[in-house]
This record gives C-alpha cells, sequence and structure tokens, in this order.
C-alpha cells in the first residue's frame, strides 16, 4: 500500500486527479471505477479543468460508478447519475455510451446487479477505481456487516450513512434506504485502487481500514490485500496516525 498524505483538500484534489491523468494517460482506453460524495468533487473540478484546457481526453475512457440509491430517477438531483453528469460528465469528451451507472430505478433490481457486474467483466475490468470513504468504513455502499459482499448487490444502508448523506436532502426521511452498490469483489477485481480520505471525520475509519485487522465490520479494511493501493489522505484524515505514532 502506497501512503501519500498531503497538507489538505486542494493538494488532495489536485493530486487525485494528477494520478487519474496518469492513467487515462497511459491507457487511452482505460476503464475508470468512478466514486460520488463530497470527497471527489475537487478532483473531478481539476479533471473538466485538465479537459478544457485540452491536456486530456476522456473520448477512448470508459467509467463505471460504483453505486446508486435505488428508488430516484436519473434527473433527481440527489441521485448520483445527476451527480456525475453536472459534475463531470457534462464537462469533458467522454462518450455517452462509455458511462456506466447502475439503474436506481431498474424494475429488476436483481437482474440490474446482474447485469451491471457482467458489464464490467465485458469491459476487460476496472484499471483505475476512485473510492472515498464511509465515517463507518464503507467503500461503494459495501456498508459494515458480518461478511463481506462479493457482488453488485442491493444494499440496506446503515443508519449512520443515512444520516451521514442527510446532507444532500432536505431531511433525512427523504433519504433513499436501498442502493445498488458494486460489491467488495467487484472493487478488489480492479487493477489498482485510489482511495481518497479528507477531513479528521475520515480520521478513525481511515485509521481502522488501515491499521486495524482486516474485517467486514470495517469494509474498507479489505484493501489491506488488494497488491495496488494508492491511499491520498490529507492531514486531518491521517491525524490518528500521527497520533498513534505510525
Ligand atoms: C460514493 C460512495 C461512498 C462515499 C463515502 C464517502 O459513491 O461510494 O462510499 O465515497 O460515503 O462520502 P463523502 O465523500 O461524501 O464523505
Amino acid at each position: 500500500m502506497n501512503t501519500i498524505v498531503v497538507k489538505d483538500y486542494n493538494e488532495l484534489s489536485k493530486m487525485a486527479a494528477s494520478i487519474v491523468a496518469e492513467q487515462i494517460t497511459a491507457k487511452p482506453e482505460c476503464v475508470l471505477g468512478l466514486a460520488t460524495g463530497s470527497t471527489p468533487l475537487g478532483m473531478y473540478r481539476e479533471l473538466v479543468k485538465k479537459c478544457s484546457e485540452q491536456k486530456l481526453s476522456f473520448s477512448g475512457v470508459r467509467t463505471f460508478n460504483l453505486d446508486e440509491y435505488i428508488g430516484l430517477s436519473k434527473n433527481n438531483e440527489n441521485s448520483y447519475y445527476y451527480y456525475m453528469m453536472k459534475n463531470l460528465f457534462e464537462h469533458i469528451d467522454i462518450k455517452t455510451e462509455n458511462i456506466h451507472i447502475p439503474d436506481g430505478s431498474a424494475v429488476d433490481v436483481d437482474e440490474e446487479c446482474v447485469k451491471y457486474e457482467n458489464a464490467i467483466n465485458a469491459s476487460g475490468g476496472i484499471d483505475l477505481q476512485v473510492l472515498g470513504i464511509g465515517k463507518n468504513g464503507h467503500i461503494g455502499f459495501n456498508e459494515p456487516d458480518l461478511y463481506f459482499e462479493a457482488a453488485t448487490h442491493k444494499v440496506r444502508l446503515d443508519s449512520e450513512t443515512i444520516q451521514a448523506n442527510s446532507r444532500f436532502f432536505p431531511n433525512s426521511d427523504q433519504v433513499p434506504r436501498y442502493a445498488v452498490s458494486m460489491g467488495v469483489k467487484t472493487i478488489m477485481k480492479a487493477k489498482r485502487i485510489l482511495l481518497l480520505a479528507s477531513s479528521g471525520e475520515k480520521a478513525e475509519a481511515l485509521y481502522k481500514a488501515l491499521a486495524g485487522p482486516i474485517t467486514p465490520d470495517v469494509p474498507a479494511s479489505i484493501l489491506q490485500v488488494h497488491q495496488d493501493v494508492v491511499v491520498l489522505a490529507d492531514e486531518s484524515a491521517y491525524c490518528m496516525f500521527r497520533k498513534k505514532g505510525a
């Protein structure tokens, strides 16, 4: 595991965008796994900037998003589809047919999960998977559990996740209770993983994930056994390592 600690969110966003850009430059037809949430917003802004300055092209890139809420339509402002369009896809030269986001309004969610997993496999697999980390240690929407859920699946969101994500909704009652998420095995099959962690809110989760036991109770801890993970954290998110002298 390669850990990079940067000063603040601004530096984290720039460094994350450079790592993604290097991947695209090395393999213009690469497959990216993408995350939503607050953490990658700055990275997306930097990538959009690189594209508008013609320093980067997504014309050959294929993308697969980690997750989507069940029950929100694509034009719902809180859907991850909407987030991705507004924060990245509408501003870059990616081909629409190369964008993949689980369909949270699919009539048959189980079938959608199988289709999504098959599409990832058919793409040749994810070259670089970008991840955030939840305060409860989740990756994608793989919540703390008794076992690691392998493939893309329907998940019931943890109360902590509903609480954390309610900041985007008028109130917590409106946060969907279910989502579709890539599974832990789907994520672990990515050739390279970039885990982003910013702010003191993530310090404990990051510490448990990287320095604690590997357990489905802290889903991100599984990353300890992946052969190519870059952890990119800012000082606030990394503070527990400093305190423990690690
Ligand atoms: C989002 C996702 C989640 C987030 C995590 C952190 O697609 O899969 O695992 O990465 O909840 O969210 P933020 O960045 O909002 O703190």
